[in-house]
């Protein structure tokens, strides 16, 4: 792990449901933390714990004034914030490329001109695409299935041609379903685990799009965050690089559902809907080169994050907010 003890960060994206327990991490740390949020998905919430102890900028990061003030006097940025979602890009292709694109390229060029050290960044498992291949291993992409998909591999070429141009540092981590407390379940883009528990909880059958084959590699969030933490340390080549941060396990949405439902206690069968356009068929990640060039290797039980999950849930999910 790199010493942060007195580093001066910035978490872009910081009140969302990841950025804000890497904020914690840090916190926890002794590093000085900055967060850039304009809320859209964040949430206020996330951050109210911290109280003074962070910087916050609120503003958006197509706004180039925003990204210059926000990377001011900065060490590290981890840049997480972005328009997650697959459908959501998919209803809006032009807002995923502005917020995800150019805004990715204001940070960078914010981050270059205030000679930030290194920039970790938030990209995705939806890089692979159309490949067949399982696992998924760096270096074997298809093509992009939806505009969230290629604005995250856009995001990832943009970090390799400013590695080349301005010789910074920058490491890309290719997320693979990260689940975990202060994910949202509400809304039409929520992500299957904090849908599924929030269905169970309230003793109502989820809804599953297709017919449950599917496969993902769910990834619990204190994996991600301990993946952001070491890739800002990582001696050797790294930079221009990316990388998969996963737990390496495959689980069938169908499974997925069947677990949370005995967490949960019981409940009705999941009902099935018209599979989502965009959503590839299965997912799991090699994590050889995280492995080798990060240190990198999940710690925490798919099952036993879910079950803290549903436990630590059970208060809130179940209300009525
Ligand atoms: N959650 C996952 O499973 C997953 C998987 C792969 C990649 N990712 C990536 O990880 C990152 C974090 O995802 P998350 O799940 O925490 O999502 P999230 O929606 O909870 O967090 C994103 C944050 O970015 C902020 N944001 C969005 N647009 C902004 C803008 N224009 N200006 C300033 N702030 C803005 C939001 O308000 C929010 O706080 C994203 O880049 C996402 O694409 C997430």
């Amino acid at each position: 792990m790199p010493e942060l003890d007195g580093a001066s960060t910035l978490v872009t994206g910081g009140a969302g449901f990841i950025g804000s327990h890497l904020v914690d991490a840090l916190l926890d740390r002794g590093a000085r933390v900055r967060v850039l949020d304009n809320f859209v998905t964040g949430r206020r919430e996330n951050l109210a714990h911290l109280g003074d102890s962070i910087e916050l900028v609120e503003g958006d990061l197509r706004d180039t004034d925003a990204c210059r003030q926000a990377c001011r006097n900065v060490e590290l940025v981890f840049h997480q914030a972005a328009m997650g979602s697959v459908p959501r890009s998919i209803e809006n292709p032009a807002e995923s490329i502005a917020v995800n694109v150019s805004g990715t390229a204001n940070i960078l060029a914010a981050a270059r001109d205030a000679g930030v050290r290194r920039v970790v960044f938030a990209s995705s498992s939806a890089v692979y695409g159309d490949s067949p291949d399982l696992p998924k291993r760096e270096g074997r992409e298809g093509s992009p299935l939806s505009p969230y998909a290629l604005s995250k591999k856009m995001c990832e070429d943009l970090g390799t041609v400013f590695h080349r141009c301005y010789t910074m540092e920058i490491v890309a981590l290719r997320y693979f379903n990260v689940f975990g407390l202060r994910q949202r379940y509400d809304g039409p883009y929520a992500a299957a685990v904090p849908r599924f528990v929030r269905a169970y909880s309230r003793g109502q059958g989820p809804v599953i799009y297709g017919d449950g084959g599917q496969s993902r590699d769910f990834t619990n969030v204190a994996d991600a965050v301990r993946a952001n933490l070491l890739a800002a340390g990582a001696a050797g080549a790294v930079s221009g690089r990316a990388f998969n941060v996963a737990s390496g396990r495959q689980t069938r949405i169908g499974e997925l559902a069947r677990i949370i439902r005995e967490l949960t206690g019981g409940g009705p069968e999941p009902i099935h809907e018209q599979a989502r356009a965009g959503d590839v068929r299965h997912s799991l990640a090699d994590l050889t080169a995280s492995g080798e060039a990060l240190g990198y290797t999940p710690r925490h039980d798919v099952e036993a994050g879910l079950a803290a999950l549903v436990e630590a849930s059970r208060p809130s999910v179940a209300g009525a907010r």
